[in-house]
């Protein structure tokens, strides 16, 4: 039978590119230094637009770079095997690293260091919804047979990267601190400029205005839909499945064009219970 997932630590990982042996060793050895800026998230939360407008804010909105190197080049994921492959082969660029571990698995030498975590959130039924449709196009995972299926995986945590809420309750437990940033997908789409505004503030960067409307054109939903470097159809490297789509709808709130009244009210109740005790207004959607 073929495998579903490689499991470290009773967490579910995608199947192509990960082993235990690396996790382990990106947990317990991997060095990150005090100028690494790390985008982290749960998948399907943002992370590729995080690092858009990372690399943006580096090259102060020219979009000569993000078009011409594959998100994984100018941000190497650090927990699978590509880390190697691609921190070798990225030779320009600021120090930038990409993770969707879940916090008892990240660096531990982050923890002593003053490397900086940009973390995202976004409104967990469209992180579902958003999962079922990338996970299950590709053989990266376990597919599931109809949405209520990938609905109870994902309540759960039998997906890629294990609970949502385990994940965001263990990375919301680093908010007071100064090298983390906290950010939601949401935030970013109602007002964007002002987001890019206070990333550059976490980073002590400063941007032109017209520099800023250049980051903010080249990583609007359109510009990256259109930018080969994604929708990996034009770009063969390595590990990376011709089909993978990361740009799919873009919107806040689809989640209420697939769920049914009773998912609505099953996700509600475990959301309550998962996240007891966590401010409401860290979760800023509705
Ligand atoms: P949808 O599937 O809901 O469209 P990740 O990078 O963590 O895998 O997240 C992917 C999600 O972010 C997808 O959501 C994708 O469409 C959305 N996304 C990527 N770039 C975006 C942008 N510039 N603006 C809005 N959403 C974006």
């Amino acid at each position: 039978m073929a495998q579903d997932y490689v499991w470290y630590q009773g967490i579910p990982f995608p199947i192509m590119a990960y082993n235990p042996e690396f996790i382990k060793a990106t947990h317990e050895t991997l060095v990150l230094k005090d100028e690494d800026i790390i985008t982290v998230a749960y998948p399907k939360s943002g992370t590729h637009w995080l690092v858009e407008v990372l690399s943006l804010i580096h090259s102060k909105g020219d979009p000569k770079w993000i078009r011409s190197a594959p998100m994984f080049v100018r941000s190497p994921w650090i927990e699978n095997e590509s880390r190697y492959h691609f921190t070798m082969e990225k030779k320009e660029g600021p120090p930038l690293l990409t993770s969707h571990l879940p916090i008892q698995l990240f660096p531990k030498s982050f923890f002593t260091s003053k490397a900086k975590v940009i973390y995202v959130i976004r409104n967990p039924k469209d992180v579902l919804i958003s999962g079922y449709h990338f996970w299950g196009s590709t053989n990266l995972a376990k597919k599931p047979e109809s949405l209520q299926q990938y609905f109870e995986w994902f309540l759960q945590g039998h997906v890629p990267y294990g609970s949502w809420f385990d994940h965001v309750r263990g990375w919301m437990s680093m908010r007071e601190k100064e090298n983390v940033l906290i950010l939601s997908y949401e935030q970013m789409k109602k007002d964007p400029r002002s987001m890019i505004e206070k990333i550059c503030g976490f980073l002590g960067k400063a941007l032109e205005p017209g520099e800023l409307d250049l980051v903010l054109e080249n990583s609007s939903f359109q510009a990256m839909k259109e930018n080969k470097m994604f929708n990996f159809n034009n770009v063969r490297v390595g590990f990376v499945p011709a089909d993978l789509k990361i740009i799919r709808k873009g919107i806040t709130g689809d989640w209420k064009n697939h769920f049914t009244p009773a998912q609505a009210q099953a996700f509600e109740e475990t959301f309550r219970e998962k996240m007891a005790g966590l401010p409401p207004e860290l979760f800023p959607w509705d």
